[in-house]
């Protein structure tokens, strides 16, 4: 049997504290990043070493053009970049990102400390498009008072849901990963009556208990593959936020096996599904970003400092 490659830390642990790093790479930039690629594990057990309790994990993708860019080889099958997407009323946006780093911890300095090792390696050869510090809100709720990643698959079907198997030999133990930063008019939410919030979510605000309601956020993600199994992906969204700025948000983060089926939740979503013209969860919410990322299994990012050798030692030749 083939043995599978070990994966980034997509899995989790899931943990209270999480850092989104969305970066792009200067030209000329290529070589610091593989280094760095090469070395992200090794960071992260530097700072996460002396702090078992903190669980400090990072994963990092690769976005469709940085891949060319970066890999000496073929591509991942099914990378492409964020499909933008249109609706009547409401609009997923492509925004730009060829690297992703995930940090997540139990304490945000552990997140803190790893986002600025890697920044120190990076800054001078990669510009920020956008920087998001997360954390779990009371009892796992997001910021529209609801509790979120309940119905995530857990123990073997995450891992079946999220990592590439046979269908991509060369990349299995590898995922893809979808990220969108929203923000929330809290203040047109909670005009609602909580029953109406309820309605649009799916589940019970206090209890939790899901209400079935058609149309609602829960029934539109709720997809089925030609063999009537459930398709599913796996989430860590974050709240975040400043009350100061009276900025209230959600991270999404979801990741997948194939693209394919975030992607069928987001058509859902902003096109609709049969009478449905969208998830009125977005009359509240706004997409400010889009961006889709390959995260390579753990031992291919390791090897991106030896392809780094092989593609410099030419020229240096000349
Ligand atoms: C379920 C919140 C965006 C996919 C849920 C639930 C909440 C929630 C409260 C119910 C509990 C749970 O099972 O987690 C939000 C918020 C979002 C957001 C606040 C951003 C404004 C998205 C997006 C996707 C998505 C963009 C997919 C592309 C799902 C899925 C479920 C779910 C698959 C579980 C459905 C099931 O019961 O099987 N979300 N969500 N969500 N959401 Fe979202």
């Amino acid at each position: 049997m083939v043995r599978m490659p070990t994966p980034q830390s997509v899995l989790g642990p899931t943990t209270t504290a999480s850092l989104f790093l969305v970066l792009t790479v200067d030209t000329g930039g290529e070589p610091v990043v593989r280094e760095l690629l090469a070395d992200l594990a090794g960071l992260q057990r530097s700072v996460g070493f002396g702090h078992p309790d903190g669980k400090l994990s990072v994963v990092a993708g690769i976005g469709s053009a940085a891949w060319d860019r970066l890999v000496d080889g073929p591509r991942p099958a099914q990378l492409h970049p964020f499909p933008e997407l249109r609706g009547a009323r409401h609009h997923a946006p492509a925004t730009p990102g060829d690297l992703l780093f995930h940090l997540r911890a139990s304490r945000q300095d552990l997140c803190f400390a790893l986002g600025a090792e890697i920044m120190t390696r990076l800054r001078g050869s990669v510009a920020v498009a956008d920087e998001v510090s997360g954390f779990t809100y009371l009892d796992q709720r997001d910021l529209l008072g609801f509790v979120d990643g309940t119905e995530n698959p857990t123990g073997p079907a995450a891992a079946d849901a999220v990592l590439i198997g046979a269908e991509d030999q060369g990349f299995a133990g590898g995922s893809y990963v979808i990220v969108q930063k929203y923000l929330h008019d809290v203040d047109a939410w909670n005009q609602l009556t909580v029953e109406q919030q309820e309605q649009i979510i799916g589940r019970r605000k206090l209890s939790n208990i899901e209400t079935d309601t058609p149309g609602s956020h829960v029934v539109l993600n709720t997809i089925t593959g030609p063999d009537g199994e459930q398709r599913q992906i796996l989430r860590d969204n974050m709240p975040f936020g400043s009350p100061g700025k009276g900025e209230f948000g959600t991270y999404f983060i979801g990741y997948a096996r194939t693209p394919d089926v975030t992607e069928e939740m987001l058509r859902h979503m902003f096109l609709g599904d049969g009478p449905v013209s969208h998830d009125r969860i977005l009359d509240f919410s706004t997409a400010v970003t889009g961006t889709l990322f390959f995260v390579p299994h753990a031992d291919f990012l390791e090897g991106l400092a030896d392809e780094a050798v092989a593609l410099v030692e030419p020229a240096a030749d000349n």
